[in-house]
């Protein structure tokens, strides 16, 4: 695992754009970008909106897959995952909507939903570069502690702890959606680069746990361990409970000339 310490939220926002630029430049102007909603990836998204504008990235013909949808919640909900993407990643990145995918949380077609997903994305060649946030619990997309770590694209059911948290989303708890239909941790795996980022105290113990802790379903986020080019970019609150903070620092600050981000 990579680790990235920044002094503050804005500076996660600066080197995790550079970070998903840097690959999207390898992997050229069909790269497939996988998103997460949330708070956490909104300054990555806006610095690479300014990247596109200063002309230092081309996102013309991107395609997305979103990690996760809500069950049940009408598409133009303003916070089904399908309207957050929308207005946080497809309308200021310029993607072409036709080339935007969100898994399908309609009632009717969830027997189905999970792998007609998983075709999708592989029809598309696979997610180039996979952006990602981390619930306090631990969990990515909506993997909840205990997922399997070879899950695939699937309906899950929200934990107490993501009710609560995403009650701040909605007018009060009992208006959170109780399922979910989300990639499963074996699908995350298969993209070829992961960039997860986070901010604040409240993630420190899990960050704790995903780098430095076993791998264990009980902590879902530490799958990326066993992931060959994961990236994790924090700033020094969500970083205060890594034992190795200081060596992460060093690598980072002593990185050759070819693998330094362009910032
Ligand atoms: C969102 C997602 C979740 C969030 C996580 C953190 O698509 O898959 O795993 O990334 O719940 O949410 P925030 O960033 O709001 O703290």
């Amino acid at each position: 695992m990579e680790v990235i310490i920044c002094p503050d939220e804005e500076q996660v926002g600066v080197i995790g754009a550079a970070k998903v630029a840097q690959i999207a430049r390898q992997a050229g102007p069909g790269v497939v970008l996988g998103v997460a909603t949330g708070s956490s990836p909104l300054a990555t998204y806006r610095h690479l909106a300014a990247l596109l504008e200063a002309g230092k990235l081309d996102l013309s013909q991107a395609t997305v897959f979103a990690l996760d949808e809500y069950v049940g919640l009408p598409l133009d909900h303003p916070e089904s995952y399908h309207e957050t993407i929308r207005r946080t990643v497809t309308v200021p990145l310029g993607i072409d909507p036709e080339r935007v995918h969100v898994p399908d949380g309609s009632i009717g077609d969830l027997a189905t939903a999970g792998q007609r997903y998983e075709d999708a994305i592989a029809a598309a060649g696979g997610v180039d570069v996979q952006i990602l946030g981390i619930g306090a619990n631990g969990h990515i997309g909506f993997n909840e502690p205990t997922s399997s770590l070879a899950s695939r694209t699937r309906v899950k059911t929200l934990s107490a702890k993501t009710i609560a948290d995403n009650t701040r989303f909605f007018a009060g708890e009992e208006e959170v959606p109780t399922l979910c239909i989300t990639q499963g941790i074996g699908t995350i795996l298969e993209a070829r680069h992961a960039v997860l980022v986070a901010t604040g105290a409240h993630k420190a113990a899990a960050i704790a746990a995903i780098v430095e802790g076993p791998v264990t379903s009980m902590w879902p986020g530490s799958a990326l361990q066993l992931h060959q080019h994961a990236t994790i970019v924090v700033d020094e609150t969500a970083a205060e409970q890594l034992t190795m903070a200081d060596y992460y620092k060093r690598v980072f600050a002593g990185l050759p000339d070819w693998q330094r981000l362009d910032i």
